[in-house]
């Protein structure tokens, strides 16, 4: 049974003040939560969550991570500099990466290499694009940017990536596929992962990401194959964070 995981990505939001007062409310809502938890936020707080969140069972993780070791790389940020400040998890590949940051499938897949020799759970973003969808290519798309990330790994390694279906269009604009589209393509993904590794029906999550809140989060949930969520917006207010949490 593949234990659900929601992650809450704050992207470029927050401040010391408010980072504040979310994560106070995130430490006094955990009661009755049965799932795993851990939260990405932007580099320069993450030795303020850091402290915030020890004692809890709630993960830290980072929102990127170069595909370099060390050196001579101005403004990028290392596998070693995320452990020194307890990173689990690291979202590598996350749609507006790719397009604000022109990331490439051979990029991410990189980034996703060096995360995992680095010792960091890579949260490894796929989806499609308006356009992409509306032409009838998601399975082509997801399936390109699934397949270029397993070509660099070995077998076992497929059992330390966590997955991320994000269709482009549902993120942040309200809209979510129906739970059924969404099963398809989760279903897809494994599918893809499993050749890889038979091991994948049972230790790869593919979390599904895009416009998740409250009100919808149990019937993406319940889907066999949603092992969770990726929260952006709904991320950034405690009491939504840990309803989703609750319904997972
Ligand atoms: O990483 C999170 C996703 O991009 C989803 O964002 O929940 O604001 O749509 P959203």
């Amino acid at each position: 049974m593949r234990r659900k995981l929601i992650v809450g990505n704050w992207k470029m939001n927050g401040s010391l003040a408010m980072n504040a007062e979310l994560l106070s409310g995130i430490r006094e809502g955990l009661a009755g939560i049965d799932c795993d938890l851990a939260i990405c936020v932007p580099f320069p707080y993450l030795p303020q969550c850091q402290a915030a969140l020890e004692g809890t069972d709630v993960a830290l993780g980072a929102q990127d991570v170069s595909a370099h070791a060390v050196g001579a790389y101005t403004g990028q940020i290392s596998t070693r500099m995320l452990l020194d400040f307890g990173c689990k998890y690291v979202i590598v590949g996350h749609s507006e990466r790719r397009e604000y940051c022109n990331e490439s499938d051979e990029l991410v897949a990189n980034k996703v290499q060096r995360a995992l020799a680095g010792g960091l759970t890579p949260i490894v973003c796929v989806g499609e694009s308006l356009y992409d969808k509306e032409e009838g290519r998601t399975a082509e798309v997801v399936g390109r940017q699934i397949n270029t990330v397993l070509s660099v790994l070995e077998e076992r390694e497929v059992c330390d990536i966590v997955v991320a279906y994000e269709p482009v269009w549902a993120i942040g604009t309200g809209k979510t596929p129906s739970p059924l589209a969404v099963e398809e393509v989760h279903a897809m993904l494994r599918e893809q992962m499993i050749r890889k590794n038979p091991d994948a029906i049972e230790c790869v999550r593919i979390l599904y990401g895009g416009s998740m809140k409250p009100g919808n989060a149990e019937e993406l949930l319940h889907m066999p194959d949603i092992d969770g969520g990726l929260i952006g917006g709904a991320a950034l207010k405690a009491s939504d964070f840990l309803a989703i949490a609750r319904q997972a």
